[in-house]
């Protein structure tokens, strides 16, 4: 089983799609593992985004996660990194496909409502800069039977 790294990001609870895009992920049959309505701090979110340090957007991209509340949460599933992602579409909703998070849900590529990790390497790192492993649940979901063989 993997996990991923998922946020609603502030644009995202704003606007009230916390509950649109929690459903997604539980129809789709991933098992949630933890959740937490936190405001992270500037420190946080440059950690968070190291890897695009040098784009343009960094300091703007940094400010705006850090300026209201997020809805940081781990999922786990078989290869849910990249189902993950899939779910979410591409980075710039105008690319997105209909019945994807970003093409049902936004127009602009700095207001994309959602988070999601890109590879297992990246989703294990923030998973621990945004989770304590106290925070992160063990249970066996009564579904397991019915979703995998
Ligand atoms: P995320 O990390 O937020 O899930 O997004 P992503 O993998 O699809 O895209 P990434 O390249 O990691 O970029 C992170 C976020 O930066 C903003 N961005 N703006 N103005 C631009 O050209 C531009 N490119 C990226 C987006 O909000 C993107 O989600
Ligand atoms: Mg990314």
């Amino acid at each position: 089983m993997e996990r991923t790294f998922i946020a609603v990001k502030p644009d995202g609870v704003q606007r009230g799609l916390c509950g649109d895009i929690i459903k997604r992920f539980e129809r789709r049959g991933f098992r949630l593992v933890a959740a937490k309505l936190t405001q992270a701090s500037e420190e946080r979110v440059k950690t968070h985004y190291a890897d695009l340090k040098a784009a343009p957007f960094y300091a703007g991209l940094c400010e705006y996660m850090a300026s209201g509340p997020v809805l940081a949460m781990v999922w786990e599933g078989r290869r849910v990194v990249k189902l993950a992602r899939t779910m979410l579409g591409e980075t710039d909703p105008a690319e997105s496909k209909p019945g994807s998070v970003r093409g049902d849900l936004c127009v602009d590529i700095g207001r994309n409502v959602i988070h999601g990790s890109d590879t297992v390497e990246n989703a294990k790192r923030e998973i621990d800069l945004w989770f304590t492993a106290d925070e992160m649940l063990d249970y066996t979901s009564c579904a397991h039977a019915c979703l995998y063989e």
